[in-house]
């Protein structure tokens, strides 16, 4: 058989381990292997080309991802998605495997019913946002990324008596703002799945200030939009001075921790697997409590993520 891959969407880390481990997996089965470079707009057009594993060496380590990606418009209008085909057709690939996110599967729900391909997606994305699945290659990087940056923001805050505002990715989705409140000891976590108690938060962190707490750390995730509104109302109601911090990109850079590896060889394995063995899978490899498993692509897009009530009652303190 002949397998492609590709990446969609913003990079993660943990794309270059798959994207090596796709490689020398499908060769140790003697399949061929093809490179789809610039994501759904390279496959428009027709930037695929045969990889071999000279393309793969060294590659490991290295953040982000050796074939690039792009968010593709173009690919929602029908005579792309055909001109993407026929790119396919032409190289006689007869399986493929897609590294991105909830858009990208959309996107691929529709293109692989369309014209029947053979697909399965890997979950990956920094934001931990992939209705049907507990974890998204990417996450465990970016939330080493982010602990590094609040231990070090902890230093200079427990340096002063001030307050700083640190603002997380996640889009409309809190998990990564969640989970790094908790590993960081953050005094404050705003998300979008939670409503802010004011008043009661208010409340708790003049009496902390009054019993000798010198500084706050607060994690805002950037779905609330609301990071610079938060600063000025620590500062105004605490009367705390305050900095804010958007971490931005960094989040999304950095090398694939020991984890997002290990996820990444697993998840891989498993999508090849399913590809050589099917004629036209439309699925998506999920893990959930531990295993891994295939899933109806219409099963992950029909619904949003939802965070788990256990990470969401972490923050419920206030309650
Ligand atoms: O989906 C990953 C992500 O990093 C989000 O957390 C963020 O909202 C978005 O991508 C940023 O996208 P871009 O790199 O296109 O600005």
């Amino acid at each position: 058989m002949a397998l492609a891959i590709m990446c969609s969407g913003g990079d993660a880390a943990g794309m270059n381990p798959a994207i090596k481990k796709f490689v020398d997996y499908a060769h140790k089965l003697n399949q061929e292997t093809y490179f789809i470079y610039d994501g759904l707009e390279g496959l428009i057009d027709n930037r695929i080309k045969k990889a071999s594993h000279k393309d793969v060496a060294g590659i490991m380590h290295i953040g982000g991802t050796i074939l690039r990606s792009s968010r593709s418009k173009r690919f929602f209008e029908y005579e792309n998605r055909e001109r993407a085909f026929k790119n396919l057709q032409t190289c006689g690939i007869d399986g493929l495997v897609v590294l991105g996110g909830d858009g990208s599967f959309r996107a691929m729900d529709i293109f692989s019913k369309e014209f029947n391909i053979n697909f399965v997606g890997i979950p990956t994305t920094i934001d931990n946002d992939i209705n049907g699945t507990e974890y998204c290659l990417g996450a465990d990087t970016a939330l080493n990324v982010i602990r590094e940056a609040l231990d070090k923001i902890r230093d200079t805050a427990s340096s002063f008596n001030r307050a700083f505002v640190v603002e997380v990715m996640g889009r409309n989705c809190g998990y990564l703002a969640i989970v790094s409140s908790i590993i960081s000891g953050a005094e404050v976590c705003v998300v979008p799945e939670v409503s802010f108690k004011k008043d009661a938060l208010a409340k708790r962190l003049r009496e902390e200030v009054q019993n000798g707490r010198r500084y706050i750390l607060a994690i805002i995730s950037e779905g609330t939009k609301s990071t610079y509104e938060i600063g000025t109302w620590i500062q105004d109601e605490i009367g705390l001075e305050t900095r804010i911090s958007i971490l931005g990109h960094i989040q999304r850079g950095g090398n694939p921790t020991v984890h997002d590896r290990m996820m990444a060889f697993e998840f891989t394995i498993g999508a090849i697997d399913h590809l050589l063995e099917s004629k036209n899978a439309n699925k998506v490899i999920v893990y959930n409590k531990g295993e891994f498993q295939l899933i109806d692509i219409e099963e992950v897009v029909s619904q949003t993520y939802q965070v788990p009530a256990k990470l969401l009652n972490a923050i419920n303190y206030l309650d």
